[in-house]
């Protein structure tokens, strides 16, 4: 991995350190400062997901401040693809987009922002991989909406199916194994990974 992308990583543990002992969670105006990342192994899980596949257009669903966003992004680019990333907040993906040009991955991400089911909506290509981490009420909507636009052999990667938990969580797991062509297996990768396979 480069040395860029190596350092950039560093500062966002550095981050991910910080906001886990409780400093800058919010800003002077009261805005959510939080990352709520998911932190190396989990990333370094992506990464690996990500580079076994050939050129893929990769969806992320929930960019925040872009912790992910630099694993997959680094992926795609190995990988000869590239990574679309959704986010509602737009100083949380204004940061993201610097982070990604400091890490020397400005070219091969396209930052979107808006309410991620309107942005998913209006995709006009097929995906080969989509990671899930959003508010976790949107990944049924969000599951519904990208369905549609999976290619054969796709993967998708759904983040906190083991902590938190819950209601939402435990929907999203009976509607992915509803779905037609869906192989799908919990992993607890970080704080839990749902990983699927649409055979098509
Ligand atoms: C758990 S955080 C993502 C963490 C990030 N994937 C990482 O690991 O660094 C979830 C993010 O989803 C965003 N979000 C929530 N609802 C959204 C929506 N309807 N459309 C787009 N983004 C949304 C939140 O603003 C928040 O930044």
């Amino acid at each position: 991995m480069d040395k860029q992308v190596v350092e950039v990583l560093a500062a966002y543990e550095a981050r991910i350190a910080a906001e886990r002992s409780g400093i800058g969670q919010t800003d002077p105006d009261g805005r959510d400062m939080r990352m709520r990342a998911i932190g190396p192994d989990a990333g370094r899980f992506l990464n690996i997901l990500v580079r076994s596949l050939e050129a893929p257009v990769v969806l992320e669903i929930g960019t925040s401040f872009g912790h992910s966003t630099i694993w997959l992004a680094e992926a795609a680019q190995a990988a000869n693809g590239r990574l679309i990333t959704m986010e509602q907040l737009d100083y949380k993906s204004t940061y993201a987009r610097d982070m990604a040009v400091k890490a020397g991955l400005g070219d091969a991400v396209d930052f979107q922002v808006g309410d991620a089911l309107d942005l998913i909506a209006r995709l006009p290509f097929k995906l080969d991989f989509v990671f899930l981490d959003l508010w976790k009420d949107l990944y049924v909507p969000c599951l519904d909406l990208f369905y549609e636009k999976l290619n054969p052999g796709a993967l998708i990667v759904a983040d906190n199916m083991i902590r938190p938990g819950g209601d939402n969580i435990r929907a999203y797991a009976r509607a992915l194994r509803e779905k037609p062509g869906i192989e799908t297996v919990l992993l607890p990768v970080g704080t839990g990974f749902e990983v699927s396979r649409f055979i098509g």
